[in-house]
C-alpha cells in the first residue's frame, strides 16, 4: 500500500479504442457497503466490491474492529456485522493507506464508540486536510489529537453516548457529511446535516436501504438531512454498479481518440456523479446512454461513446460536486479541444489525493500543452483535434487518478508520455491497464 515500488510507464498513441468494457464497481459504495454491514446485526453479501486498495484499507480496518468478512472464489463478499454500538477496540492503529473516504467516514464511526483509534497513512493522505472532520466529530464528544495541521496521523477516542448536533457543511464534500451522519447512527436523538451544496448521495440512499431512519428534507439553507440514532441495521444483499469516475478515463480516450468507438457497460448514472458526461457532452462528445435500468437502488446505464471532435467550453463550477474526481481527465479532453476551456470554481481539488491543479498544470505542461493556472481551476488552451505534442515527463504524485488521467494524455500524444509512477492505480482501478490493452488490441 503505502511501500508499493514506483512504476514508470511511458506511454505512446495505439490507434483507436473499439469494444466493450464493464468498470469495476464504485469505491464510494464500496468503501459504504462494508462499513454499514460491519454494523448491520447478520450476515450481508456484496456483489462487485472494487477490490482495489482503498476498499481493502476499509475492509482490513472493520475486521480489526470485529466485523468478519470474507471473499468467496465467485467474488462475492460476505460481512457478518457487529451492530451499531458494537465496533471494538482494534489492537494496532488503522493503515488507510492513501484512503481519504476511508479515513474521514471511519473517524466518524469510530467517534460515537467507546473505543480509541490511531489513523495513519501514506505520504498522500498525511498531507490532507481531517479539519474538516475533526470539527464536527469533536462538537459530538470524540477527543481527537491530530498532527500539525490536523493531519494523519492522527488519534480519535470515541465517546458513547455522543452528542447530537446540527451541523452546516462549510465545504461541499460527501466525505464530511457522511462522516457526521456515520457518527449519528450510534448516537441518541436526531444528527443533523445541512448541506448547501448537495454532494454525493450514497450514504443516505444505503443507510435508508439498511433500515435506518434517515430523511432528506429542502430547507432554506439546503437539503436537511437527518438520522434518528442507536439505529439497529438490516444486513443487506449488494449489488455494487460500476464507478462513473472510472468510466470517466475511458470516456475522454475514446472521445479524443479518432476511429473509436467503444460501449462502457454497468455505468452507475446518479444524478451526483455524472457532471463529467454533462460537461463533455457540452463540448460535443458522442455519448450515448442505452439500456438504462436501475441496480442496487442506483440509476445504471450502457454508455456507447464514440470519437468526436470537441469544442472548448466554460465549465459550470455548479457542476463541480459532481464531477470533483473527473477534473484531471477533463483537463485532458480539453487539451485536444478546440479554443479555450476554463475550468474554475474546483478550489477543492488542491486537497484531493495531490494538489490537482498544479499536479495536472505540470504534467500536461512538460507535454506541450498550453495552459494558465489559477487559484481555483485551469484555462487550457486546446490542440483543435491535433495531437498533444506530449515528449515529457508527468509526475503522479502518488494519486492514481493522474496517473490514468496522463495514460489517457498519452493515447493522444504525437511523442510518448513518460509518467513516473503508474503504481498508485492499485489503489481505485487494478485492471486499469488490463482494460486499456483490450481496448486497443
Ligand atoms: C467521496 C467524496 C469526495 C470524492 C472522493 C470520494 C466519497 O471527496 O472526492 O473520491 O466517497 O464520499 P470529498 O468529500 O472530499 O469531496
Amino acid at each position: 500500500m503505502s511501500t508499493a515500488t514506483p512504476r514508470p510507464l511511458a506511454v505512446s498513441s495505439r490507434g483507436p479504442l473499439k469494444g466493450r468494457v464493464t468498470v469495476p464497481g464504485d469505491k464510494s459504495i464500496s468503501h459504504r457497503s462494508l462499513m454499514f454491514s460491519a454494523l448491520a446485526v447478520g450476515e450481508s453479501r456484496i456483489e462487485g466490491l472494487l477490490e482495489g486498495e482503498d476498499v481493502l484499507a476499509t475492509a482490513a480496518a472493520m475486521r480489526a474492529m470485529g466485523a468478519t468478512i470474507t471473499r468467496g472464489d465467485d467474488g462475492v463478499w460476505t460481512v457478518s456485522g457487529v451492530g451499531v454500538g458494537g465496533l471494538l477496540q482494534p489492537e494496532q492503529a488503522l493503515d488507510m493507506g492513501n484512503s481519504g473516504t476511508s479515513t474521514r467516514l471511519l473517524m466518524g464511526l469510530v467517534a460515537s464508540h467507546p473505543i480509541t483509534v490511531t489513523f495513519t497513512g501514506d505520504a498522500s493522505l498525511s498531507s490532507r486536510p481531517m479539519g474538516r472532520a475533526i470539527e464536527p466529530l469533536s462538537q459530538m464528544g470524540a477527543e481527537i489529537t491530530s498532527s500539525p495541521g490536523g493531519r494523519l496521523p492522527l488519534m480519535l477516542k470515541g465517546i458513547s453516548p455522543a452528542v447530537p448536533i446540527t451541523y452546516t457543511l462549510p465545504v461541499a464534500s460527501a466525505q464530511v457529511k457522511s462522516a457526521v451522519l456515520l457518527a449519528g447512527l450510534n448516537t441518541p436523538g436526531i444528527t443533523r446535516v445541512i448541506e448547501p451544496v448537495p454532494t454525493r448521495d450514497h450514504s443516505e440512499r444505503m443507510l435508508k436501504g439498511f433500515g435506518a431512519e434517515l430523511t432528506v428534507e429542502d430547507g432554506p439553507e439546503g437539503k436537511i438531512i437527518s438520522i434518528r440514532g442507536e439505529a439497529e441495521l438490516k444486513p443487506q444483499h449488494i449489488i455494487v454498479p460500476g464507478d462513473p469516475s472510472s468510466a470517466g478515463f475511458w470516456m475522454v480516450a475514446a472521445s479524443i481518440v479518432p476511429g473509436s468507438d467503444i460501449t462502457i457497460a454497468n455505468v452507475c448514472m446518479n444524478p451526483t456523479r455524472t457532471g463529467l458526461i454533462k460537461a463533455l457532452r457540452m463540448m460535443g462528445a458522442s455519448i450515448e446512454a442505452v439500456d438504462s435500468r436501475e441496480v442496487g437502488g442506483e440509476p445504471v446505464a450502457d454508455l456507447r461513446v464514440r470519437h468526436a471532435p470537441l469544442k472548448a467550453i466554460e465549465v459550470p463550477p455548479e457542476l463541480a460536486p459532481s464531477m470533483i474526481d473527473e477534473y484531471p481527465i477533463l483537463f485532458v479532453a480539453a487539451s485536444v479541444a478546440e479554443g479555450r476551456t476554463v475550468a474554475r470554481g474546483a478550489h477543492e481539488l488542491r486537497v484531493k489525493e495531490s494538489d490537482r491543479i498544479a499536479t495536472m498544470r505540470a504534467a500536461l505542461e512538460a507535454n506541450g500543452v498550453v495552459l494558465e493556472e489559477f487559484e481555483d481551476g485551469l484555462a487550457i488552451t486546446g490542440t483543435g483535434g491535433a495531437p498533444i505534442p506530449g515528449g515529457g515527463a508527468a509526475v503522479s504524485k502518488l494519486d492514481h487518478r493522474i496517473a490514468m488521467s496522463m495514460t489517457v494524455a498519452g493515447l493522444a500524444a504525437a511523442a510518448p508520455i513518460a509518467i513516473d509512477d503508474v503504481a498508485p492505480v492499485q489503489t481505485s482501478y487494478p485492471a486499469f491497464f488490463t482494460v486499456l490493452d483490450s481496448l486497443t488490441a
